[in-house]
């Protein structure tokens, strides 16, 4: 059975309540349910958090048993070395993903620290870019 470990950054513990013209209104616990129900063949986890080292101490502690990482690492994506050299030091593949099309946003929003060191990105698919990452794993 294969292992995709996906984990969300801050503020994704919101979705549902934040920003719903952006983000949408369903929780990601609902859609988490929906996602598994979909690949029962697959052993999905989920992981959040708001805090930028335990993500890192997340890839680090999945990044080598896990066939693949879905990633959207929230603002860290725009700010952070240091989860790029996490993604750069494990062996598991990493998707970058973003719920909203990041380049339609502001200027700020468009580089991102993560990509060159992704297997792919998948932006702006609302939240169906996480099935969209999982498909790219089957
Ligand atoms: C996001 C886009 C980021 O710019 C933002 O900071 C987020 C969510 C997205 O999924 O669209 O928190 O990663």
């Amino acid at each position: 059975m294969k292992r995709i470990q996906v984990i969300n950054g801050p503020n994704l513990n919101l979705l549902g309540k934040r920003e719903p013209s952006v983000y949408g209104s369903q929780t990601f616990e609902a859609y988490f349910e929906e996602l598994k129900a979909r690949f029962p063949q697959i052993e999905l986890s989920y992981y959040q958090s708001n805090v930028e080292g335990d993500l890192v101490s997340k890839l680090q502690e999945t990044g080598f048993d896990a066939d693949g990482i879905i990633l959207n690492a929230g603002a860290y994506t725009h700010t952070s070395i240091a989860i790029a050299d996490a993604i750069r030091s494990i062996s598991s593949p990493v998707i970058e993903v973003h719920i909203s099309n990041v380049f339609k946003r502001e200027a700020f929003r468009h580089h991102s620290y993560l990509s060159e060191v992704c297997k792919g990105c998948i932006v702006g698919f609302g939240l169906d870019s996480y099935r969209l990452a999982v498909e790219s794993f089957l």
